[in-house]
């Protein structure tokens, strides 16, 4: 028994005062969180570890807390309103119909229903007792996963508006000693970098204000190790991600009794949302894990259920391919294309993939400063057009797939000459760009149709069309919507319903194409988080493909992603032998991003029978348990091992490396 299960565990029995009035366990196979009210109807989360034996020991665990004052009612609070007894940092803040800012909120009823026999439902209605406004908390859990997917509901039955200017998916609470938090910060070429740090009194933030590529500087991924740093193979650890592609915000609160709060949800800067009467406010969820068997568990638990319920065909398979971004850059024509379709062949690759640069006619795409969002084959460039090239790759014997970035546009473009009020920008401020692009209102529902109608378009148009990459390479400066104005909405909506608009039109996607294979794609490794992986079957890590980089990187990911999902690229980046290269992205969904005719003879027959050697275990790597066995970060080499779950086969990668001070972990 580790340290976290003994703090709790033994004083369970012993305990005789019972003050609660309802305790509501929700339990995986392995591990619990418990709901109680007290005696005066609040509720509060009072742990959260191993699933005890017997769940009536549930009900005296707050008993065994060292709370010496009321206070701690306030810290374990289960969904911490704002404006009334509670001073830590709120769950939920609001303004009530009447302008008036305070709000409590106390246990009504709860019940729990079995959708299926792995997974469970509870539900846990709370009120205001003086304004009609209620909240229900959701905790569906996946038992054999051991996975807990939290969110909140907020309902708004007042006569008038509410304003939400808080809006957490979940407030948790962990009365242990010392936490160990691991979070991932980057930026381009250098995404997915850990760090772990004491929690110290006070809050740690982690959040995004990016409104796109919200994955660029920081994740809504992260680690939370109680008693000691975290281990590959012991030790307490929690894993879990904010499920949501756009501003997030997790605190890390260690309150005055040294206890962890843990805040997570949409951001609030900006993004006051008001609720009309009547109406209900859905946030993200919170997906998490427990592991007493340290975070190697933990990730394959996660991985388990990626695959088994969250990723878009995460059970099934993948193509590898030919890339033509790093062999051309926008540099190509016809003749080009065909050929490197030929050389798909020749590699033994599924698909080529056809990357930025095939469209724009006014403002040809020949660069990244024009040509986004004309959506038309640039006629110099593609004089046939797409469909020749689906056919042309169809008679070679691969498949075809296609780049766009259908949420941003070029100010060089008809398209931002058409619809000036498409664009996010201050109409009175000049233009700030990243990336010489602005992004589209996905607020607008007219937005929402052209971004439909490109991908629809492209598929009504080329029906054997296999494969898209969509890519978002710019964040929102100058956040402002004519939409949102025009309908008299507040401006601090436009961070929620861009997501929510981006959600909507890839509904509308796969109800429509259920099965093409996406790939999530951001300027690198910008987005992939668990919401838009119900949508895509794949991501795009980093453009960062320089293979001992790429093995901590795949190593850091692999918290919490299964290597189904993780795009590796072979590319001309680094300067290991072929092998090397092939190696390490043959630890994820194997492709190339090279000039086929500049390599040797010898690199391209190894080249050849790597992906026939690939398509003979690539089912255990996809599909298998993934052991990290020796850390990048704690030795000059790298070991991982992917084993099928009938363990009959296994593969196992090992790299040695050069240490390098830029990876440093820091402690
Ligand atoms: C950024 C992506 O990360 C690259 O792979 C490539 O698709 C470029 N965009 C194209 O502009």
């Amino acid at each position: 028994m580790n340290t976290f299960y003994r703090a709790v565990a033994p004083f369970v029995l012993l305990s005789i005062r019972c003050v609660a009035q309802i305790t509501i366990p929700v339990e995986t196979t392995d591990f619990a969180v418990v709901l109680q009210s007290d005696k005066d109807n609040y509720l509060h989360m009072v742990y959260c570890g191993k699933k005890l034996n017997q769940s009536v020991d549930y009900k005296d665990i707050i008993s065994t807390y060292r709370f010496p004052s009321g206070n701690s009612g306030v810290y374990s609070n289960a969904y911490t309103p704002a404006g009334t007894w509670n001073l830590a940092e709120p769950a939920i803040q609001v303004t009530h119909s009447d302008g008036n800012p305070s709000l409590d909120l106390k246990y009504v009823s709860h019940q729990t229903v079995k959708p299926d026999a792995n997974s469970t439902l509870t539900t846990v209605q709370l009120a205001d007792p003086v304004y009609k406004l209620n909240v229900s908390l959701f905790y569906k859990t996946w038992q054999l996963e051991n996975v807990i997917e939290q969110w909140s509901e907020i309902t708004n039955q007042e006569k008038g508006p509410v304003v939400l200017q808080k809006y957490a998916s979940a407030n948790l609470f962990f009365p242990n000693n010392t936490f160990y938090l691991t979070s991932f910060q980057g930026q381009y070429l250098k995404e997915m970098q850990p760090t772990e740090e004491k929690l110290q009194q006070g809050i740690r933030t982690i959040d995004s204000k990016l409104g796109t590529r919200a994955m660029l500087l920081g994740t809504p991924n992260f680690i939370v190790s109680f008693d000691q740093p975290a281990q590959e193979n012991s030790g307490t650890v929690l894993l879990g991600q904010l499920a949501w592609s756009g501003n997030y915000k997790l605190d890390f609160e260690i309150d005055s009794y040294k206890t962890l709060r843990l805040i997570a949800g949409i951001n609030p800067y900006a993004s006051a949302y008001t609720l009309p009467a009547g109406k209900s406010f859905r946030t993200p969820s919170l997906i998490y894990t427990i592991s007493g068997n340290g975070t190697g568990q933990a990730s394959r638990q996660l991985q388990r259920w990626a695959r088994n319920y969250r990723v878009l065909d995460g059970k099934g398979d993948r193509l590898t391919l030919l890339n033509n971004w790093e062999a051309t850059y926008f540099d190509f024509d016809e003749t080009k294309l065909s050929g490197l379709i030929t050389d798909t062949k020749k590699l033994g690759a599924d698909m080529f993939l056809l990357d930025d640069g095939w469209f724009g006619n006014k403002y040809p795409r020949n660069n990244d400063d024009a040509g986004l969002g004309d959506w038309q084959e640039n006629v110099k460039k593609l004089p046939h057009g797409i469909g020749y090239l689906v056919k042309a790759a169809k008679e070679t014997g691969v498949k075809f797939g296609i780049w766009i970035e259908p949420e941003m546009v070029n100010p060089k473009s008809e398209l931002y000459e058409k619809h000036p009020d498409w664009v996010i920008r201050q109409p009175e401020r000049p233009e700030k760009y990243y990336r010489n692009q602005l992004v589209l209102d996905l607020a607008n529902p007219q937005v929402q149709d052209f971004v439909f109608g490109v991908v629809d378009g492209l598929f009504t148009k080329n029906p054997e069309l296999a494969f898209i990459k969509w890519d978002c390479n710019a964040v929102i400066y100058n956040a402002y919507s004519v939409w949102l104005s025009k309908n008299k909405l507040p401006q601090t909506h436009l961070y929620v319903e861009y997501v929510r608009g981006l959600y909507a039109v890839l509904e509308r996607i796969r109800a429509k194409h259920p099965k093409v294979p996406m790939m999530l794609c951001s300027g690198g490794g910008g987005r992939g988080d668990y919401e838009l992986l119900k949508y895509f079957t794949e991501f795009w890590p980093s453009d960062d493909t320089e293979p001992i980089e790429r093995i901590f990187q795949q190593w850091n990911y692999s918290y919490f992603f299964p290597s189904i999902t993780t795009d590796c690229h072979v590319t001309d980046w680094g300067k290991q032998p072929i092998k090397f290269r092939v190696d390490v992205a043959s630890m994820g969904k194997l492709g190339f991003d090279i000039v086929v005719n500049h390599l040797k003879p010898t690199e391209l027959e190894f080249c050849q029978q790597a992906l026939k050697n690939y398509s003979e275990f690539k089912t255990t790597v996809w599909h298998g348990e993934q052991y990290r066995l020796a850390s990048p970060y704690e030795n000059p080499f790298a070991s991982l091992m992917y084993v099928s779950a009938n363990k009959a086969n296994a593969v196992m990668f090992s790299y040695f490396h050069s240490s390098s001070p830029i990876f440093t972990l820091i402690k």
